[in-house]
């Protein structure tokens, strides 16, 4: 893979690129500390990530590999689940090398280096936060063989790493970098209209979820260790469906609010 090397070329993303990481950055800067879980934010200072600039990816990468052997690859378009899980367990994460349309500042359904950049990096400099990928990876990678398997794990790291929240003592706040890149996700998950559960391993690897909508329906976890700690349950769990006769198997439960 090309993108393994550290020197890696990012595209020139202009004056407008520029002004949109800009008003994205300083917008979200005012709410960011009411809203983001604390080790995002303990990201963004580590890997120095401000309004003024896009980040050279290979700057960051530097830091980043020095504080916890995670790295940014740059990648053509999105990754399929195969090839995106592989990377978690080489300690890679995909960025998007564009940056979204400057109609789309608040929300956008495709990772651009917003989302991935600004909302995926700063968490891996988090030791915990990144041996749990790490892990995680390699645990998916046990189910490539199984397409309705690896969708019980695509749909875990939708709802923790994407769409997660997490109870602090100052209130809820968001755990997700799908929601913590995005000003109008993060109003919307920490309103009162999406529906809130509490983290549950089964009604997460069963839960549908569409990506090009606010989500209607979210777990929140009670701390950091109900997620890092409940992976060998996870795959216990999985295993178990993989021995199933089918008729036993369990139907997905569809997306919150879809009318099909
Ligand atoms: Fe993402």
């Amino acid at each position: 893979m090309e993108a393994l090397k550290l020197g890696q070329k990012q595209k020139d993303l202009g004056q407008e690129g520029l002004t949109s990481w800009q008003q994205i950055l300083e917008n979200h800067s005012q709410t960011r500390d009411q809203q983001v879980y604390k080790i995002f934010r303990e990201g963004i200072e580590a890997l120095n990530i401000n309004p003024l600039e896009i980040p050279s990816i290979n700057k960051i990468n530097e830091k980043l590999m020095g504080l916890t052997g995670w790295r940014g690859v740059f990648v053509d378009g999105l990754e399929d689940a195969h090839a995106f899980y592989k990377m978690l367990s080489q300690k890679q994460f995909p960025v998007g090398n564009f940056i979204r349309a400057p109609e789309d500042l608040s929300y956008t359904p495709e990772p651009d280096i917003v989302h991935d950049l600004y909302g995926h990096l700063p968490f891996f400099a988090n030791q915990d936060y990144a041996d749990f990928c790490y892990r995680f990876g390699h645990m998916t990678c046990q189910f490539m063989d199984r397409e309705d398997l690896l969708r019980q794990f695509e749909r875990f790291f939708w709802f923790t790493i994407e769409f997660g929240l997490i109870c602090t003592p100052e209130g809820l706040r968001v755990f997700g970098a799908g929601i913590a890149s995005s000003t109008g996700e993060c109003d919307y998950a920490l309103s009162r209209e999406p529906e809130v559960l509490p983290f549950d391993i089964d009604k997460i690897r069963y839960q549908e979820f569409r990506i090009d909508q606010m989500q209607k329906r979210l777990f929140v976890l009670k701390n950091e260790g109900e997620l890092y700690g409940c992976l060998d349950e996870l795959a216990r769990r999985v295993e178990v469906d993989r021995n199933r006769n089918t008729e036993n198997l369990i139907i997905p439960i569809p997306f919150q609010g879809d009318s099909q």
